[in-house]
């Protein structure tokens, strides 16, 4: 009779203990869900704001006459004309000085207007005629700014 008893007490404590590990593992199962959640939560966030910057700095098409050239150029939207002058199209001329508007060593012709290509976007120059310090020559006969230079 003391066997079974000892026995039935086994089994109650072995029960006990199944019942405190399935405990154990949906509370741990819970706490993982839950930490993890958020972070999934803040990726996902993360990788639309990454989209919206994407599409932000998304190159566009542009088309503009450069020193008599027409250029169909695929630039970003933030691009300065003094950039796109001077990375895509390698023309050197046109110095970066100040890069804020106050020197004029980026001084170009827009459609024969004198600007600051520094303060210009390229985007802005779509269809218009621009002239550098490279398109002011006549053939071999140097223009008066470039003996100058
Ligand atoms: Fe100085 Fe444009 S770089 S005005």
């Amino acid at each position: 009779m003391e066997d079974k008893k000892a026995y039935t007490e086994a089994a109650s404590d072995s029960d006990t203990q199944d019942n405190s590990r399935r405990n154990f593992l949906k509370q741990s199962t819970l706490l993982t869900a839950i930490a993890l959640t958020p972070g999934t939560a803040v990726k996902a966030a993360e990788l639309r704001v990454d989209e919206k910057i994407a599409s932000a700095f998304e190159k566009m098409p542009l088309k503009m006459e450069v020193n008599g050239v027409t250029h169909s150029l695929s630039v970003e939207p933030r691009a300065t004309l003094l950039d796109i002058l001077r990375e895509q199209l390698d023309l050197t001329g046109t110095k970066k000085g100040c890069d804020h508007g106050q020197c004029g060593a980026c001084t170009v012709h827009l459609d024969g207007q004198r600007i600051n290509s520094c303060l210009t976007l390229g985007i802005m120059t779509s269809g218009k005629k621009v002239t550098t310090i490279e398109g002011l020559a006549k053939g071999e006969e140097l223009h008066p700014m470039q003996e100058a230079f």
